[in-house]
């Protein structure tokens, strides 16, 4: 079955486009697939692990960015009302397709503890009135590599991991979605004062195609 194509939008880095085949929705940026809802599972793991991974039972979880939901959908289910969810996500055309056709599907009742701002995930964490977050979350690119935009690089660089940090609670940590292992990564935020731990994330379907989330714990001075 063919995808149909909902809605374009020109960002500053090209072309986003959303597609959707009955109610499973794609989304793409410059014709290169960022996120469809057929392969999905380790999205929704992602956000279950955000509330296994807190350290306190009403943890405030940010998340970037917001895709199609499914990361948000499945914290929000973990959460169950308790805490509260920020979600950054850079594009204003996603969060509007987000509540105007995906939504209905992936989360039909939106949490009261929910609130999703536009921009730029390293602009938010930088504002003085923002933060601290119990579990900081990226999903924004395929992993800790630029993909939507080249300023997402900064996002995974030894300043950007140290100001992620800068915005947690003192037992906060940062978990990663990957599509790939990210050794140069693991080898970097170490070096920037992380303990880094890597789990492998089956997809239900396709057992060979594996994700990865990657918790970045802040190496904390003990008195
Ligand atoms: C792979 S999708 C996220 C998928 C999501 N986890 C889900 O369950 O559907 C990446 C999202 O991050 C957004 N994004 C990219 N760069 C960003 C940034 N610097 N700050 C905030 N959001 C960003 C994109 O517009 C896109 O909506």
């Amino acid at each position: 079955m063919a995808w149909d194509l909902i809605d374009t939008a020109a960002v500053e880095e090209g072309e986003l486009a959303l597609y959707r085949q009955n109610d499973i929705f794609m989304i793409r940026v410059n014709g290169l697939e960022l996120m469809n809802g057929f392969g999905h599972q380790s999205e929704t793991v992602l956000g279950r692990m955000a509330v296994e991974v807190a350290k306190v039972p009403a943890p405030h979880i940010l998340i970037g960015g917001l895709g199609l939901g499914y990361t948000l959908a499945a914290t929000a289910a973990a959460l169950k009302g308790a805490g509260r969810i920020t979600v950054a996500e850079l594009s204003g055309k996603v969060i509007d397709w987000f509540d105007r056709h995906v939504a209905p599907t992936v989360l039909p009742e939106r949490p009261a503890n929910l609130t999703i701002v536009p921009g730029d995930i390293g602009a938010f964490i930088r504002r003085p009135d923002v933060g601290p977050f119990d579990v900081t979350v990226l999903d924004v690119d395929n992993g800790p590599e630029a993909l939507v935009s080249p300023r997402n690089a900064d996002l995974y660089s030894s300043v950007g991991l140290q100001a992620f940090a800068s915005k947690l609670t003192p037992n906060g940590v940062i978990l990663l979605w990957s599509a790939f292992e990210a050794p140069d990564f693991v080898t970097r935020a170490e070096g920037a004062g992380f303990t880094v731990t890597c789990t492998a994330l089956a997809a239900v379907r396709r057992p060979d195609l594996l994700h990865y989330a990657y918790v970045l714990e802040p190496n904390r001075q003990r008195a």
